[in-house]
């Protein structure tokens, strides 16, 4: 069955082609970054208006580049929430009306299942349960991953996503967006010894995080230092340390509650370089195994897209004609 993926819910237009007969997938991207870049942060109708743009150009080139004809398509995947209720509406009305047009079946994919699953693209891949670690610009939780739909909820941020905390941050210290990578970039050249950022609610039971606080400890730090560019590695450093030690604090007590042997870190802070490093050892110690996607498909794609619609699909499941979107979704509600 050839699936194809749609993925419009914030700022990047991604289409993808998962066979899985071979277990391949390819994929386009357009990440509409620059455009954001200017404004500091994502504006919503710009998104919707691009995607617009973008995505029948991208099917065309990932159709030819793979010697596919649009004929070839057995049936369309397209994020429907959660994410920008414009942005999820294009590649709804997109996914939904081409499906119509080709006679071929639709499925509506929850955007952060598609995360979920997207380690199941590459080899070795986890095996069903394992916890999972899903961090990325709108989401920071701890799930019990079951199955394929089977999600139990283990903990959540109650205020910033990681990846707000990554861009509120980088936006404080002049560093631009997206924040996750000029953050990471920026602590790799400083000192991770100067300053000791707090590591929230690890002292306290339970899963849940908080990153909000973060914040403000990284304005302080700056606005108190001489605000030379060695300060603002260092204070990166001190941040990054801050984030990465209190994930890596919570997967710890995840894995040992569960007693599950595979953790696996997904999302785009899951492309983090210090994050993976500290989950490694983390694996090491803890005598478990530690997954993640490739590093283009940890960040929004159409990839995880194609392929947890494929999932569903192949269980049987269809999107009828009067399915809308939905910028709000929460993943306790899915179900196989
Ligand atoms: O999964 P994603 O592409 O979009 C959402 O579903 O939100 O995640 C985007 C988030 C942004 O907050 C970005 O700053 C963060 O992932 N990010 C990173 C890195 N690369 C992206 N955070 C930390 N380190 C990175 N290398
Ligand atoms: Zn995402």
């Amino acid at each position: 069955m050839l699936v194809l993926g749609i993925e419009t819910s914030c700022d990047e237009s991604g289409v993808a082609l998962y066979e899985s007969t071979t277990h391949t997938i390819t994929h386009r991207l357009y990440s509409q970054v620059a455009m954001h870049a200017q404004y500091g942060g994502v504006v919503p109708e710009l998104a919707s208006r691009d995607h617009i743009h973008r995505l029948l150009p991208l099917l065309q080139e990932l159709l030819a580049a793979e010697g596919y004809r649009r004929h070839s398509i057995d049936a369309v995947a397209y994020t429907a929430g959660p994410g920008l209720i414009g942005a999820l509406m294009v590649g709804t009305a997109f996914g939904r009306s081409l499906a119509l047009g080709l006679g071929v079946p639709a499925v509506a994919v929850h955007h952060l299942e598609g995360h979920l699953l997207a380690p199941m693209l590459e080899e070795p891949h986890p095996e069903f349960p394992f916890i999972a670690l899903l961090v990325s610009g709108g989401h920071t939780l701890l799930v019990d991953v079951q199955g394929v739909g089977r999600y139990t909820l283990l903990g959540e941020s109650l205020d910033d996503a990681a990846g707000e905390a990554f861009d509120k941050s980088a936006k404080l210290l002049g560093l631009g967006y997206p924040g996750g990578p000029k953050i990471a970039a920026a602590a790799a050249m400083g000192s991770r010894e100067r300053w000791h950022f707090p590591r929230p609610m690890i002292d306290r039971p339970g899963l849940d995080f908080s990153f909000s606080g973060l914040k403000t400890y990284t304005l302080n730090t700056w606005q108190q230092s001489r605000q030379s560019e060695t300060d603002r590695h260092d204070v990166a450093a001190a941040f990054e340390a801050a984030v990465v030690d209190t994930l890596a604090i919570k997967c710890r007590r995840a894995m040992e509650q569960s007693g599950y042997t595979q953790l696996v870190i997904a999302g785009g802070v899951s492309a983090n370089q210090a994050l993976r490093q500290r989950l490694h050892c983390e694996a090491e110690k803890g005598g478990f195994r530690l997954f993640y996607p490739r590093l283009e498909f940890c960040t929004d794609n159409g990839a995880m897209i194609a392929y947890a619609g494929y999932c569903r699909l192949a269980a049987g499941e269809r999107a009828d004609l009067s399915f809308t979107p939905r910028p709000r979704w929460p993943l306790a509600e899915l179900h196989l």
